[in-house]
């Protein structure tokens, strides 16, 4: 058994705190930008009924197998995992849960920073009279680093989660949430209300925000059978529950052994939704509809990329709301986006010290250390090389491709290596709910086939990624030398990112067997058939 006693405090605290682990950058900028690409209405329907299939028996799965590590001692995929059948095999899908966690804050602490330090922007007025080119050029210049601005954001933001990390859970983690959590829905709940009441002919509006809700709400059936439709609703679901990532099995590995999960897990997931749903769908789509029309909105993040919206566009589109007003949305926005951020990274934090504390007996402050250490490191080549690719790259195999492939291993385990019986009996074991049977049957059955389907859909665009054939496209297109250059260096910085991802699996899958190895020589065996 484990040396270490650390639990939640209180079951509000941990539920925030699971809240806290969903809801983050993905609720409020890449929701309303999937929504967008997929043709609003059309998204919305593929999305919920991901939620139901795949979503919710995800939830129920990971927390219960959380749990259930977590009463032998383990606070890792790795090994929660290993001690659910008798076979080797397992703890090296476990690997996923931390590579996924470390890749994914590697680039999700920088994306973080700048919340911070539009915030202070925000405050110092530093929008104030800009045009919107102005705005959009001053987000260039950020991430071009033009000044040192956005490193030491980035820094005190590392230093922030490390410091949080190494307070503990109760002591650090859940008191993050239970402030950051209500002020972020707070926050948001105005905003959206703004959104939505936004007139046309007033503060320099041309539509209503109610033409933007028109768009996200009105089914749209001609496309809804794109498979290009379903797979970014089912990306969505994944990334927005932090389902598939290894952070939530974490987090419940610190329950007691009797703590209902099925109620907590449905709080938790459903919060989750009514933040990104409701409110992140009431924010960015409607306020810049009412300025752009729908048209102009596509066009935007055509031309401007995901995260162009939020940073480019927004800041400018409160200047018109007057002076104060202008100063209070941004603090609100950006803040929310930075209590919506650090919840989420805290998370990505705690495996890796789940993992030290384990099976090295590291203390959890010097475990706190290194992981601050690693996405500082990590984190590096995103910051400096972002204008190449390189934080897409990590998005694209850890936050896209890498979820998938856990949730299919982890689903398969639970229902039919561990055992659908077996596993019922944990996810109803101490609940405060009911769960529907029917439950029973879609994780056995439905869940696995819907990952199985996502996986495969997913193949040509992973090849596609592989070969970089969109680059060569626009290389082949490209006659002056700067984009040129520009596009061979981004095919570099590419393959290096993804050499550097392969080398980071490969190394915590060695840190596994090394760890294993020496369970062995403890005899510290905890394998149910073991
Ligand atoms: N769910 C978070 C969001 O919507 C992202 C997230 C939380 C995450 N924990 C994670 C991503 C662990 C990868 C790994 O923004």
């Amino acid at each position: 058994m484990s040396s270490q006693h650390e639990n939640w405090g209180s079951r509000v605290g941990l539920v925030l705190a699971m809240a806290g682990n969903a809801v983050g950058l993905g609720n409020f900028l890449r929701f309303p930008v999937q929504a967008i690409q997929n043709g609003g209405g059309t998204f919305i329907i593929p999305y919920l009924v991901c939620f139901l299939l795949m979503g919710i028996p995800l939830l129920f799965v990971e927390w219960s197998m959380g749990r259930f590590g977590g009463r032998r001692g383990h606070h890792s995929t790795p090994f929660i995992l290993d001690s659910m059948s008798k076979f080797a095999f397992w703890k090296y899908i476990g690997v996923f849960g931390i590579f996924t966690n470390l890749a994914v804050a590697a680039y999700y602490c920088y994306l973080e920073s700048w919340a911070l330090g539009y915030v202070w922007n925000s405050i110092a007025g530093m929008f104030s009279g800009m045009s919107s080119d102005q705005v959009a050029g001053f987000f260039s210049d950020y991430t071009s680093l033009n000044s040192a601005e956005p490193i030491i954001f980035w820094v005190i933001c590392l230093a922030l989660n490390t410091w949080i990390l190494s307070r503990g859970l109760s002591g650090g983690v859940e008191k993050v949430a239970k402030v950051g959590m209500p002020l972020l829905i707070a926050f948001g709940v105005i905003l959206a209300i703004r959104g939505i009441t936004l007139k046309a002919g007033h503060d320099g509006a041309i539509f209503s925000g109610t033409a933007g809700l028109n768009f996200l709400w009105t089914p749209n059936f001609s496309t809804i059978w794109e498979p290009k439709v379903w797979l970014a609703a089912a990306g969505q679901i994944f990334f927005t529950l932090s389902v598939g990532m290894g952070s939530i099995q974490c987090y419940a590995s610190y329950l007691r052994s009797k703590d209902d999960v099925a109620l907590n897990a449905m709080s938790a997931g459903w919060m989750n939704e009514f933040v990104e749903v409701v409110l992140g769908g009431a924010i960015v789509i409607p306020i810049t509809v009412g300025y752009f029309g729908v048209d102009g909105m596509i066009e935007l993040v055509n031309k401007a990329g995901g995260l162009g919206l939020g940073f480019r566009t927004l800041p400018y589109l409160f200047q018109q709301w007057g002076p104060i007003l202008a100063v209070l949305a941004g603090v609100m926005w950006f803040g929310l986006l930075f209590f919506a951020g650090i919840t989420s990274s805290l998370a990505m934090g705690t495996p890796i010290m789940g993992f030290l504390r384990d099976e090295f007996g590291w203390k959890r402050e010097s475990s706190a250390w290194l992981f601050g250490a690693l996405i500082l490191i990590l984190g590096l080549p995103t910051v400096v090389f972002f204008n190449y690719g390189v934080f897409d790259e990590y998005d694209y195999w850890a936050g896209t491709v890498s979820l998938v492939v856990f949730a299919l291993f982890e689903t398969i385990l639970f229902a039919w290596v561990f055992g659908i019986n077996r596993g019922w009996k944990e996810i109803t074991m101490g609940a405060d709910i009911k769960v529907p049977v029917l439950f029973k049957y879609v994780i056995k059955f439905v869940t696995p086939v819907i990952l199985g389907a996502v996986f495969i859909g997913s193949l040509p665009s992973i090849m596609d990624t592989i070969n970089n054939t969109a680059i060569h496209e626009q290389l082949a297109a490209a006659t002056d030398e700067t984009t040129i250059s520009t596009l061979k260096k981004t095919i570099f910085f590419k393959n290096i990112s993804r050499f550097a991802l392969l080398a980071m699996w490969f190394s915590i899958a060695v840190a596994v067997a090394i760890a294993y190895r020496k369970r062995m020589r403890e005899g510290r065996f905890t394998n149910i058939e073991a």
